[in-house]
């Protein structure tokens, strides 16, 4: 059975992010979306609350009822080993994206032979980045259109309470 991984830290989940989990799950017989953690990232919602929201946005879709969301508590290459994952599965939108997932999915091969699939970001997408979306709530933009209703409705509660 081909089995891959979705990983991201889903701060939160975007429309960008859904579309690759959505083109993954034609791809792999068994998606399964990792919520982890980026070092290099303060994440504003907590683990619980990526999860919560993953899994929310997932389950309005019929297309993705099937797909499984957990917690990578450690790192992603013993993550896929547990659930029996042979590929990563990542967008990308533009080279800069690539500049940073290039060498972890090295990394990741080399620590476990697992590989990476790229799939090309919508280029309706293209500008779309959860960084970008937590900038604009702080600010009280809209976000509507850029995230699932869970998502907008959990980042403007974390920045009216947290930023
Ligand atoms: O959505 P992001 O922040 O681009 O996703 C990056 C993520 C979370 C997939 C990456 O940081 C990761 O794999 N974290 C888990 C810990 C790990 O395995 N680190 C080594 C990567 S080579």
């Amino acid at each position: 059975m081909s089995i891959a991984v979705c990983p991201g830290s889903f701060d939160p989940i975007t429309f960008g992010h859904l579309d690759i989990v959505r083109r993954a799950a034609r791809l792999f017989e068994v998606v399964v979306v990792g919520v982890a953690r980026n070092a290099s990232k303060s994440a504003l919602l907590t683990p619980d609350e990526r999860i919560e929201v993953v899994r929310g946005a997932l389950a309005e879709d019929p297309d993705l009822a099937a797909v499984r969301v957990e917690p990578v508590p450690g790192l992603l290459v013993e993550f896929c080993r547990q659930v029996g994952a042979s590929a990563v599965v990542k967008g990308l939108r533009g080279g800069a994206d690539f500049d940073g997932e290039h060498p972890m999915a090295l990394m990741n091969r080399h620590l476990s032979g697992v590989e990476t699939v790229f799939l090309p970001a919508e280029q309706r997408y293209a500008h779309v980045a959860s960084s970008l979306v937590k900038d604009i709530a702080r600010y009280g933009g809209p976000i509507d259109d850029l995230v699932p209703p869970a998502a907008a409705e959990a980042v403007r509660a974390a920045v009216a309470h947290r930023a």
